[in-house]
């Protein structure tokens, strides 16, 4: 079968570039060196055009454009950065930064959360020039363990709520009055515990300015040391979300979601997200224990513990027969482990039932 060539081209800062029709003018200019700045895109949100950072001059259109929400088009001829939009950024920065209370954020708040930083050091916003009225007020009356929710540094992006909405399908935040009244909050005005939220973080992760912050990381904002990551799946359940353990000193001080995970793009459910603590917790179990004739436990080998147990197989086998075992295999284990198991439940005890939790 030909396969039909559905690719066009278009001028981009003077260089010829195919695109294929549907993309956006910064879906294309994401692939070419030179960055257009974006304080409200999030690739994997629907294009929303709210905060104006992306505008492009596009030759015979009289003003500049959003490039994250106007398609490319054939023989299009456009300017990602000309002495007028980088200045037109610069001053939106400006702005924006007036408004904010702290631009400065410890990157332990969330992944995006340098971003705001970057720009305005990028495009040197930090002026002083203007003196923006303050829009949103924190909450600091949720006590939630997980979700700082510092609204002092909103600038209304809406990410947090249409990540909620488009990735995790929760709505459970939306967009409370508007203007410099706007503020993101819960069905009721109420704490995020009595809202649908699901505690996934992933509001928290795609906030350009730390507005929204991880409040287990934080416990270890501002101590010495660089933050390393690590790239392992998820250990919870069977979708294999890829995660980024961040350490300190080989101690685990939070997760992030992996951006580009193939199995979850940046998202994560509650536990992913911010469940670890077992990994550390001194009463972790690191050898296995068996009850001893005093009715404690004591610890043992390997060996010991798996005759044990083969013991209490053999028992129950003879006094109650096949049926009276039933195998639950792990989401956790891999698939070679999965068969493993029920071939150790079907051939070994001569019983179907068998099972396995990854029904995630
Ligand atoms: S944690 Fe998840 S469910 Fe809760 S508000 Fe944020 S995105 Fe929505
Ligand atoms: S809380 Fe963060 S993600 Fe949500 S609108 Fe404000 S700045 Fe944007
Ligand atoms: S990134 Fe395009 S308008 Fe905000």
């Amino acid at each position: 079968m030909i396969e039909k060539d559905d690719s066009r081209t278009m001028i981009l800062d003077g260089v010829e570039v195919s695109f294929t029709p549907g993309e956006t003018i910064y879906e294309v200019a994401s692939r070419s060196p030179g960055e257009i700045p974006t304080l409200c895109y999030d690739k994997r949100l629907d294009p929303f055009g709210g905060c104006r950072l992306c505008v492009v001059e596009v030759e015979g259109v009289r003003n500049p454009v959003a490039s994250c929400t106007t398609p490319a088009s054939e023989g299009m001829e456009v300017r990602t950065s000309t002495e007028a939009i980088d200045e037109h950024r610069r001053i939106l920065l400006e702005l924006v930064a007036s408004e904010n209370r702290q631009i400065d954020v410890d990157p332990l708040r969330g992944y995006a959360s340098q971003e705001l930083t970057e720009l305005v050091d990028r495009y040197e916003a930090r002026t002083g020039r203007f003196e923006g009225a303050r829009s949103g007020s924190s909450r600091t009356d949720d006590d939630n363990p997980f979700i700082l929710r510092d609204y002092d540094l909103c600038i209304s992006c809406y990410r947090c709520v249409r990540v909620c909405a488009e990735e995790e399908g929760d709505h459970a935040i939306n967009v409370l009055n508007r203007g410099f009244e706007t503020r993101i909050s819960t069905e009721f005005d109420g704490s995020l515990k009595d809202s649908d939220c699901t505690f996934c973080g992933q509001c928290v992760q795609t906030c350009p300015t730390g507005a929204l912050g991880d409040r287990k990381a934080m416990r270890y904002e501002g101590e010495p040391g660089n933050i390393e990551k690590t790239r392992p799946i998820c250990p919870y359940c069977g979708v294999g979300c890829s995660i980024d353990v961040m350490t300190r000193d080989d101690r685990i001080i939070g997760v992030q979601p992996a951006m580009d995970g193939p199995a979850n793009l940046g998202a994560l459910c509650i536990k992913g997200q911010f469940a670890y603590d077992f990994v550390q917790h001194p009463d972790r179990l690191s050898t296995p224990l068996i009850r001893g004739e005093d009715g404690e436990l004591h610890e043992a080998t390997w060996d010991e513990a798996l005759d044990r147990a083969a013991a209490g197989f053999k028992e129950a086998l003879e006094k109650h027969g096949a049926e009276s075992v039933y195998g639950v295999a792990s989401g956790r284990a891999p698939n070679e482990a999965a068969y493993t198991m029920q071939k150790f439940i079907r051939a070994g005890f001569g019983t179907n039932q068998i099972d396995n939790c990854s029904r995630a």
